[in-house]
């Protein structure tokens, strides 16, 4: 018996498949019920009791060996028959197909950057918003036609909840929070019921910033706005303000600055009048910090928004507002050395 064994285990060690069907077959010659090693168990009764323990533990040993063999001989026919979890490797270079940061990103990182540098923090809240922060505390008064400055949309059952128009909404919950000094940016995504178009998008992104203190003046948002102009869009850029309305703010502004394109001298971008338009402003009107309790006796402040997708088409000369949200790789990896 000894040798019988001896020569199946040789024939296993040896064994070779090519294909999985081979396997199977090796499988049943051994393993199953009338295979060659449950045949060995029942003969194992005839052992001499004083060879048992040595021929149980070389059949033992066998059935080892053989289904040992079938889980390595799978692995290779399933590596040879296409990629499979195990052949996942991940420490193969990956080549050409790198990310890129998207141009929104880079344009808000940047904004974000600038007014960092001089005291600003960073505040985000929900995209999802009630009518009190978008609306009511930002001096809208119910039923007033401002409101439909910006096609809102609204929740169907519930006409008290809205997607935000714009991120002012953030700042009300900051000013709520917080006592002045407060110098906040909050960027983020706002939507309104717009057609899409190469101009208009129904979701865009915007940075809007917010200066509460003592003594903040319309010279003081001026002096902030200007520095982040040239900034942003270089030494040379000039700026001017133009009087404007909105709700929460009084005096309003929007402020333009040079065309940096054509340097002001004329082009198809500033429609020839040298000056292209980049934000909204002004004071925060009373009203507004009185609704979020602070005293606007003792205090003054000055806001703006912008949208980081007119920043960014200026920025990069982008054309079309759609090409944004459409992640054509073409597109996108314009903007690899930029990272
Ligand atoms: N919230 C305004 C908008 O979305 C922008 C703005 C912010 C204007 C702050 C003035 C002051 O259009």
């Amino acid at each position: 018996m000894k040798e019988t064994i001896t020569k199946y285990l040789q024939e296993v060690e040896s064994f070779k498949a090519d294909n999985l069907e081979d396997l199977e077959h090796f499988r049943i010659k051994y393993l199953s019920k009338k295979g060659l090693i449950p045949d060995l168990f029942s003969r194992f009764r005839e052992v001499a009791p004083e060879d048992r323990k040595e021929i149980g533990k070389m059949i033992n040993d066998l059935k080892q060996a053989v289904q040992q063999k079938i889980v390595a001989l799978k692995e290779l026919l399933d590596q040879k028959s296409g990629p499979s979890k195990t052949d996942l490797d991940l420490t193969l270079p990956s080549g050409e197909t790198i990310g890129t940061r998207h141009p929104l990103s880079l344009v808000r990182n940047e904004i974000i950057d600038i007014f960092s540098r001089i005291g600003f923090s960073v505040s985000e809240g929900p995209e999802i918003e009630d009518d009190f922060h978008n609306f009511s505390a930002l001096n809208f008064p119910e039923e007033h036609p401002a409101r439909d400055m910006q096609d809102t949309f609204f929740i169907e059952k519930d006409p008290d909840i809205l997607l935000r128009t714009h991120t002012s909404s953030v700042q009300v919950r900051v000013m709520q929070k917080s006592q002045p000094p407060i110098r906040t940016l909050s960027p983020g995504r706002v939507f309104r019921n717009e057609a899409i178009s190469a101009r208009a998008h129904c979701i865009f992104h915007q940075v809007e910033g917010l200066y509460v203190d003592t003594a903040v003046s319309f010279a003081s948002l001026k002096q902030t706005l200007y520095f982040f102009a040239r900034e942003m869009f270089g030494k040379e850029t000039k700026t001017r303000f133009r009087p404007s309305y909105f709700p929460f703010t009084e005096p309003s502004a929007e402020m333009d600055i040079s065309c940096n394109i054509c340097g002001g001298k004329g082009c198809n971008i500033c429609k020839y009048t040298g000056w292209v338009e980049i934000l909204g402003c002004g004071m925060v009107d009373p009203n507004v910090l009185e609704s979020c309790d602070i005293d606007s006796h003792k205090f003054t402040g000055f806001a703006f928004g912008m949208g980081i997708e007119r920043i960014a088409m200026l920025k990069y000369r982008v054309n079309d507002l759609r090409l944004y949200f459409e992640n054509d790789i073409r597109f996108l990896q314009q903007f690899k050395r930029a990272f």
